[in-house]
């Protein structure tokens, strides 16, 4: 392995603010020493890595760094404007916003293969990015916000993480990493110590292939309209009820399937949401919080009344295994 992948067996773990600043100075240093007056690019999805590497850059060079945006059309609500707020407006970041909507669910229209699917979303995202980048001139470094677990995995053959090597080649570029040795949970603390908002650092995972995988079968923009207000209330309801920090993972899913049900009098066939909420250590196994059922009931009522096109709600009571986490 190359010996700058390695985790030194002293380093100290970053517990707390302290250490925190000590690594920020340290990584402010060391950035502007790799990178010198040379342009960084980044491709910032919002995530906690991406958005801590971001702050780190900016802290370190400013406006060297160009954030790219890439807005696939399948994120939470309020997601893209939480990132160009944050760092446009708040931070100052040379932030390059695209919304490329339309080119996605172009692409994915009638595609109804989860692994398709997957495919399309990853390729497409790569030939964005690839595209804005070669729009700018003179940059040479790529930023990423790789971190421990991901280098651990590739070696071991776990998974092709994105961040690891997921560039075609022809972006010939000197990576700039400065998380990869850290853990996730020492990623909060520094991503808390450079300023960002708790809703960015506490973030639940999110998966690549954003509400793609929970519009499932083939995507259309109604259902997934219906994916982004249903997930949208679950996590406002969450929030309101304590449930955010104690609950590792929840969202909503909506299956590519309708049932007959009862509307201002009248029949309606419509979609059913289906609520996922999970408890796990490392998403290899999870089991299924006991969330109170009047809470189910007035999320269940919300959703009914507010999300166009559904008369259905169900709460996923299977743990992993034998169901996945995700749908698709
Ligand atoms: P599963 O569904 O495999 O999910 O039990 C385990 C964890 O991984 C996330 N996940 C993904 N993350 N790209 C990602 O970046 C993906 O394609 C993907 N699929 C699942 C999932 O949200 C859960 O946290």
């Amino acid at each position: 392995m190359d010996q700058s992948n390695v985790r030194p067996s002293g380093m100290e773990r970053i517990i707390d603010y302290a250490l925190a600043e000590k690594f920020i100075n340290a990584q402010v240093l060391a950035i502007r020493e790799q990178v010198g007056d040379g342009k960084v690019l980044l491709a910032l999805s919002g995530g906690v890595d991406s958005s801590v590497v971001a702050a780190l850059l900016i802290k370190a060079i400013g406006r060297q760094l160009v954030c790219v945006h890439v807005n696939h059309g399948l994120l939470r609500k309020g997601e893209p404007e939480q990132v160009i707020k944050v760092f446009r407006d708040e931070m100052d970041a040379n932030l390059i916003y695209v919304d490329a909507t339309d080119r996605f669910l172009g692409l994915l229209a009638g595609v109804a293969d989860p692994e398709r699917k997957r495919h399309i979303i990853g390729e497409e995202f790569i030939k964005v990015f690839a595209e804005e980048a070669a729009k700018l001139e003179g940059i040479h470094f790529l930023a990423q916000g790789t971190i421990y677990p991901d280098i651990l995995e590739s070696e071991k053959g776990i998974k092709a993480h994105h961040n690891v090597g997921g560039l075609p080649p022809e972006l010939d570029f000197e990576l700039v990493e400065p998380v990869k040795l850290l853990y996730k949970d020492e990623v909060r603390v520094v991503g808390k110590a450079l300023g960002l908002p708790d809703g960015m650092v506490y973030r639940q995972p999110f998966p690549g292939p954003g509400l793609g995988v929970r519009c499932t079968g083939a995507i259309t923009r109604e259902r997934l309209e219906a994916v982004r207000e249903s997930d949208a209330i679950l996590r406002e309801e969450f929030a309101r009820n304590g449930l955010e920090g104690s609950v590792w993972q929840f969202f909503t899913i909506v299956p590519d399937y309708k049932s007959t049900g009862i509307k201002d009098g009248k029949r309606s066939f419509e979609w059913p949401v289906v609520i996922r909420a999970v408890n796990t250590r490392d998403a290899m196994s999870a089991t299924v919080p006991d969330i109170p059922f009047p809470l189910l009931q007035h999320i269940t009522e919300r959703i009914v009344s507010e999300v166009a096109g559904v008369n259905r709600v169900l709460y996923d009571l299977t743990p992993k295994p034998t169901g996945t986490i995700e749908w698709e």
